[in-house]
């Protein structure tokens, strides 16, 4: 899955970004984000970070529920925009241009479910840290928290192997993009310190991706 780093590449031309992810991942990632939205029910809140075009946005209002997805690429919102459109799904969902750095304005349990699709990797350390504690802040107690992203390898042959591949990925995307993605170390372990009890977690071979679900505990906050 370390081809999810040539994204940047694809969020640097967002009309190109869905036929090219879906090249690149030969299909998985609708896969996982089938998973991730498995977890979403009708008529719920849910709050998609880093949304793009929309993936997993437009999977969550399919199911009923009502989404609001935001990023900081106005030009994947249009598209995400308008791919709502084309599903007749335009009621459902609410686009904004909005950095996880902003969550602070929203209102404290207030979602059952928050997710992020391949956004993590993107955010800085403090950022995810701060995302985290915010994604639990504003779920409802027993709410979901729900990524797919990619990390790194714990064991050191996986990790060699995993830089061996990313190596020439990280280079080629940094030129021509001059950002790259870092893949998150110990996500299961943060999500736990931000106060989420991890539900499911499914890893890749590899141990670089991963699908993990944390339930913020029932009880109120103190
Ligand atoms: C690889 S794309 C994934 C998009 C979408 N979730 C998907 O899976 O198709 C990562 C997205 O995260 C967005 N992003 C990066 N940093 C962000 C931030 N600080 N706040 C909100 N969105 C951010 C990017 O603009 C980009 O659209």
């Amino acid at each position: 899955m370390s081809t999810y780093i040539l994204m940047k590449i694809l969020e640097s031309a967002p009309s190109r970004y869905d036929k090219g992810i879906r090249v690149l991942t030969l299909g998985r990632l609708d896969k996982v984000y089938d998973r991730l939205a498995s977890h979403i029910k009708g008529g719920q809140r849910v709050l998609d970070l880093g949304c793009g075009t929309g993936a997993l946005t437009i999977r969550a209002a399919q199911k009923g529920a009502k989404v609001k997805g935001i990023d900081i690429n106005p030009q994947m919102l249009e598209i995400a925009q308008k791919r709502a459109a084309e599903a007749n799904l335009s009621q459902n969902v609410e686009f904004c241009e909005m950095g996880v750095a902003e969550l602070g304005g929203e209102e404290s349990e207030s979602y059952d479910i928050v997710m992020s699709g391949l956004c993590f990797s993107e955010l800085t350390e403090d950022e995810l840290r701060y995302t985290l504690r915010e994604a639990k802040r504003i779920l409802k107690p027993g709410g979901l928290l729900l990524i797919a992203d990619e990390v790194r390898p714990k064991s050191i042959s996986k990790t060699i192997l995993n830089w061996l591949l990313r190596f020439p990925l990280v280079t080629i995307t940094y030129l021509i993009t001059q950002t790259t993605t870092k893949a998150v170390r110990n996500l299961p372990e943060k999500v736990e310190e931000a106060g989420l009890a991890i539900e499911s977690m499914r890893l890749s071979k590899i141990g670089n991706f991963i699908e993990v679900a944390g339930r913020r505990p029932k009880g109120r906050a103190k």
